[in-house]
């Protein structure tokens, strides 16, 4: 791919003010020779003002979201993209959320801008586990485990029912549930439909991974073994 082209996919600028930067001088290679647009160089030897360009496409992120913030580049209030370096925003392909978690509920979120992956993540065929730690308003019946994991649980205004899910109950209002789709306020409506209410909803843990150390609202790209731990874990 063109330099050019190569800067402007990953959101420094249109490919008009990457032209203007290379005439500039502002890019250059590792060494500090300055860079023309014709140049073959690798992703890794260029500098943009002295800096390393961000990563190439392909890009894997996990950020632990805080309750209040909203996953879209385009909403009222505070959104995932201000936890992430603005360029993101601006990258081709785009780097989208995997799924989407509700403005109210905390945790794990991936993020790529890679549509294979995306689909292998989120698509209910993959059986990819979703843990959820849940909070109650009311205590939990006791039947809800079994209706649950029934596979016939149908939520309202929707024609097929749900996949089986796994409840494990902590005490009467605090749960941990593990779901294999992503519908819309899934883990919610569950509650809703058994006349309980969600009053906390965190998500700990997609496949093999958890967010590990990463505090509230930071994020860190993903690497090999982390690509590897997230998909070794399925619910059958
Ligand atoms: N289920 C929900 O109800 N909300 C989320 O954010 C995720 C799963």
């Amino acid at each position: 791919m063109k330099l050019v082209k190569l800067i402007a996919n990953l959101g420094y600028g249109s490919r008009k003010e990457v032209t203007a930067m290379f005439r500039e001088g502002r890019i250059t290679n590792a060494q500090g020779e300055v860079l023309y647009t014709d140049d073959q160089v690798t992703h890794d030897q260029i500098r943009i003002d002295d800096e390393p360009l961000d990563p190439p496409s392909g890009l894997l992120i996990m950020l632990h979201k805080p309750i209040g913030y909203t996953c879209s580049t385009k909403d009222q209030g505070e959104l995932i993209y201000d936890l992430l370096p603005p360029r993101f925003r601006l990258r081709s392909p785009i780097v989208a959320n995997v799924g989407r978690l509700d403005r109210e509920t905390s945790g794990l979120l991936l993020l790529t801008d890679d549509g294979v992956l995306l689909h292998r993540i989120s698509s209910p065929k993959h059986k990819l586990a979703k843990v959820y730690e849940v909070t109650l308003a009311r205590d939990m019946k006791g039947n809800e485990a079994v209706l649950f994991a029934s596979g016939t649980l149908m939520l309202e205004s929707e024609k097929e029912p749900l996949a089986p899910a796994q409840l494990t109950v902590i005490n009467s209002r605090q749960a941990r549930i593990i779901v294999t789709e992503g519908r819309y306020h899934q883990v919610r409506r569950m509650f809703a439909a058994v006349g309980n209410h969600v009053e906390t909803l965190h998500r700990s843990q997609i496949g093999g991974l958890t967010l590990g150390d990463l505090l509230v609202a930071e994020w860190r790209i993903l690497n090999d073994a982390d690509r590897l731990k997230l998909f070794e874990q399925r619910l059958m």
